[in-house]
């Protein structure tokens, strides 16, 4: 997808992905995303193509260091903005950073970035990150993702099954393709799924019949 779709996307207000509310997945299984993490001791988690996510601010509560990477700059300075953070705020380059928090975002194509310059990760969450990018995105993602995991690092990832016209994004992902792109780096189980076709009017005006919400952990090989 062309970086001047989201920024439209983000000028416009067309950012119906995004949740006002801590995601339920990442509430619940939020201990498995740490589980390579000694107790007591802070968690990296990388959140890709974040948008303006309240999750990183739930993850900055539970204590972990959070760096998201966010291409459109509206979108991470909104994120600031609106979780009452501005003052304590720290900009600098291509980074935003809530230095008491621990809550980083760095502006930029998620793909240009390196583990070189940004660590590595104990742990990944995904949520409208992969589903957001057509398959030949989808197929750098998955290697590139890796790239930024220590060994026994945790992926946490939520797709969408869904059937009607291929338009997206959302993209329809699935479990087949999950497997297939992400087996070679990760020991992968499913969490399990729900069926979210009720309350999306959105995708039933797209013609979709059957929607589902499918949660995955990764533990990285
Ligand atoms: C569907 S939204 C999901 C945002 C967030 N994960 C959430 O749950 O609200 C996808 C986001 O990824 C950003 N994005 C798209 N392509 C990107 C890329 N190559 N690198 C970094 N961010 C990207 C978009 O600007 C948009 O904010």
């Amino acid at each position: 997808m062309e970086p001047d779709f989201w920024r439209e996307r983000w000028q416009t207000g067309q950012i119906g992905f995004h949740q006002e509310e801590v995601n339920a997945h990442l509430a619940e299984h939020y201990a498995k995303l740490t589980g390579a993490t000694p107790p007591g001791t802070p968690a990296r988690i990388l959140v890709p193509l974040c948008g303006k996510s309240v999750d990183l601010s739930y993850l900055s509560e539970q204590g972990e260091q959070v760096v998201g990477i966010e291409l459109v700059e509206t979108a991470a300075l909104a994120f600031f903005e609106e979780a009452g953070l501005r003052s304590g705020v720290v900009r600098s380059a291509n980074r935003v950073r809530a230095n008491d928090l621990g809550i980083e975002i760095v502006i930029g194509d998620f793909f240009e970035q390196t583990p070189a310059e940004l660590g590595t990760f104990d742990g990944v969450w995904d949520r409208a990150a992969l589903v957001a990018l057509p398959p030949e995105l989808r197929a750098r993602y998955a290697p590139h993702l890796a790239s930024f995991v220590k060994p026994g690092g945790r992926l946490l990832l939520v797709t969408f099954v869904f059937d009607g016209p291929p338009v997206g994004p959302p993209h329809s992902v699935s479990d087949d393709e999950v497997r297939a792109l992400f087996s070679p780096f990760f020991a992968l189980e499913r969490l399990g799924e729900h069926d979210l076709l009720a309350e999306s009017p959105r995708f039933r005006e797209r013609g979709v019949t059957s929607l589902r919400e499918h949660l995955w952990l990764g533990k990285r090989l």
